[in-house]
């Protein structure tokens, strides 16, 4: 069976939305579904909550076309890997508009390692812009 894939997006800020994200996650993971946070907020504020930090790859390879699986590391919880974000993602939402593959880019991305997971989320930014609708459509 393939991921179930979640995106947690509200356009109004400080509402959970990264909390959300690594709870279920860590639920989850804690009941023993392997599961995948992508972090695709500049603030990384769900790479942080895990106690991690983008040493050097991050979700911002995913546009680069660089693999989901060499993205994902895993954290200091039992199934539980991120992909973390840096705040280099700030420039990406221009970025993607500007691509026709914007808003699908994400989903390319994530279909790769479809097997892998039980479960992927994502936790974004507030903003309506083409990194959140991308995390939406995906
Ligand atoms: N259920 C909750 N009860 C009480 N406080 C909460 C709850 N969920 C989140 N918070 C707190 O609310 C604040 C904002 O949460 P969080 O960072 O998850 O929001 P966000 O929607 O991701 O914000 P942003 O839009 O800045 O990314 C944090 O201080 C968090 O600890
Ligand atoms: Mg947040």
């Amino acid at each position: 069976m393939g991921a179930r894939i979640f995106a947690i997006a509200n356009q109004k800020g400080g509402v959970g939305k990264t909390t959300t994200a690594i709870n279920l996650a860590a639920c989850l993971a804690e009941a023993g579904e392997r599961s995948l946070v992508v972090d695709l907020d500049p603030q990384a504020n769900a790479t942080s909550g895990l106690g991690e930090r983008a040493n050097g790859s991050s979700s911002i390879d995913l546009l680069d076309g660089a693999p989901l699986r060499e993205l994902a590391k895993p954290t200091r919880f039992a199934n539980l890997d991120l992909v973390p974000a840096k705040p280099d993602l700030a420039g990406t939402a221009a970025e993607l508009s500007r691509r026709g593959d914007g808003e699908r880019y994400l989903t390319e991305a994530l279909a790769t390692a479809n097997g892998d997971y039980a479960r992927c989320r994502r936790s974004t930014t507030r903003s309506r812009d083409s990194l959140s609708s991308s995390a939406r459509s995906s």
